[in-house]
């Protein structure tokens, strides 16, 4: 038996959250078992995961298939190496399956634990092709508003949102961030006759410019923002960005962290453009978070960099946890269901349902200034507004009201986002809706 009282004692007294802020931990919820899209707290009160954990839970919750796999790889062999000299069975079978898998040019991968270790793999991995290639100065890497790429230190000075810098500062140098193509707050220059995509791309090649093609080493950019409150870019934006970045010898570096294995409605974030980056760093989904694992793909070219670096040149990056054998194993299973069961398919039937469903919820509340989503990556975003677009700041109510009701997901300021996981089902896309409109109505009445 818990005992409910004492565990939110210990918690209080010896857990130190993510962001953490006591104000933000007086009635937490202890979650201690979840099915499908439902989880169920320690007072037995179920919850949808509207946000599938943090985005990552892909295939849902309690498959036992990735539970077998774990407990078979660590009867098997706990852990061994993988520095240079060594290397285990699962990690060598994912990369082999991950080989052109996302993009036929990525063919070669790093494993890390998640998604800023990801992050840094790609920027370090960065210098060192520039340094090979005789062009040590191109160290700049330009991120865009909006941005969420993790909180180690370059990473968080590669993401945009300013709370995660505050009391962290100073970032590390060489990081700057221009216009993301947010269709709803496009906060760049928009001349005559250019769509927002053009001008965010545009804004790419003046950054290049102005800080010295010498000087810039990569450009970031998740395909859908996620963290930064769901922001899907227009059409035109990205094939524009892969020719910016060939025009002026800067490497493209793909954040699907978030979007990568499904979440979209494609396999990869980038897919339906036709556009491949030179990097894609990823994570989350891979395990559908039941063990931590991430990693980065790099292109054909910076892996004959990487091979033919004579020794005291090498590529001299690790970590103890790249390639573990059960966190591969796992996601070889879980890639297994996700494949098995369709659920990159269903991600975009599915999401397709939410987004209709909340742009419904759009006509009959005039505080809602903007619904907006791709697969099932969807957010409701309010305003005070709708000409001036100035905050509602009721994103937290609307939330807690939505907790009270039975479903679990994020305020990011005035946006609530939703990243289900994708086995949900028709009907629980339904409840999402109908919670959130009984959750803006309360708030609102
Ligand atoms: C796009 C993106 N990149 C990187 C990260 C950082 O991943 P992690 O929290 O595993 O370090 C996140 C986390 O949400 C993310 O959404």
């Amino acid at each position: 038996m818990i005992d409910n009282a004492l565990l939110l004692e210990q918690d209080h007294d010896h857990l130190l959250h993510p962001l953490h802020h006591p104000s933000a931990h007086e009635n937490p919820l202890i979650f201690e078992s979840g099915h499908g899209v439902w989880m169920r707290t320690i007072d037995g009160k179920e919850y949808i995961d509207g946000l599938a954990g943090l985005w990552n839970v892909l295939i849902g919750h309690g498959n036992s298939k990735l539970g077998d796999t774990a407990r078979e790889q660590m009867s098997t062999l706990a852990y061994c190496s993988s520095y240079v000299g060594s290397g285990n069975v699962p990690a060598i079978r994912l990369a082999e399956k991950l080989a052109g898998f996302a993009y036929p040019t990525l063919n070669s991968t790093f494993f890390t634990s998640g998604g800023a270790e990801s992050n840094e793999s790609a920027f370090k991995t960065v210098r060192h092709y520039w340094k090979r290639k005789g062009k040590p100065n191109k160290t700049k890497v330009i991120a865009r508003t909006y941005a969420y790429h993790g909180i180690t230190l370059a990473a968080m000075s590669a993401t945009a949102l300013k709370v995660y810098w505050t009391m962290f500062e100073p970032r590390v140098p060489g990081f700057l961030h221009i216009p993301t193509p947010h269709p709803y707050r496009f906060e760049g220059e928009l001349k005559a006759g250019e769509t927002i995509g053009q001008a965010a791309a545009r804004a790419l090649e003046e950054a290049i410019i102005r800080e010295g093609q010498d000087t810039v080493g990569a450009f970031i950019a998740e395909p859908v923002q996620g963290a930064g409150g769901v922001v899907v870019p227009p059409d035109d934006y990205f094939p524009l960005i892969r020719e910016i970045c060939n025009k002026y010898e800067v490497l493209f570096i793909a954040d699907e962290v978030i979007t990568g294995f499904g979440r979209t409605g494609e396999w990869f974030g980038l897919n339906r453009y036709g556009v491949q980056p030179d990097i894609m760093s990823f994570a989350k989904g891979i395990t559908s978070g039941y063990l931590p694992l991430g990693g980065i793909q790099i292109s054909d070219e910076i892996q004959d960099v990487i091979m033919s670096s004579p020794p005291a040149e090498r590529w001299m990056h690790a970590y103890t946890y790249s390639g573990h054998p059960t966190c591969c194993a796992v996601a070889l299973t879980n890639l297994e269901v996700i494949e098995n069961e369709g659920l990159v398919a269903r991600a975009g039937q599915m999401g397709k349902r939410l987004l209709d469903g909340l742009k419904a919820l759009e006509t009959e509340f005039e505080v809602i200034g903007n619904v907006r989503g791709q697969g099932l990556m969807c957010a409701v975003e309010f305003v005070a507004d709708r000409a001036t677009k100035a905050p509602a700041n009721i994103g937290e109510k609307v939330r807690k009201a939505a907790i009270e009701r039975g479903l679990f997901t994020r305020a990011i300021g005035d946006t609530i986002a939703f990243a289900p996981p994708l086995v949900i089902s028709a009907d629980e896309v339904d409840q999402i809706i109908q919670i959130m409109g009984e959750s803006i109505a309360e708030v609102t009445k």
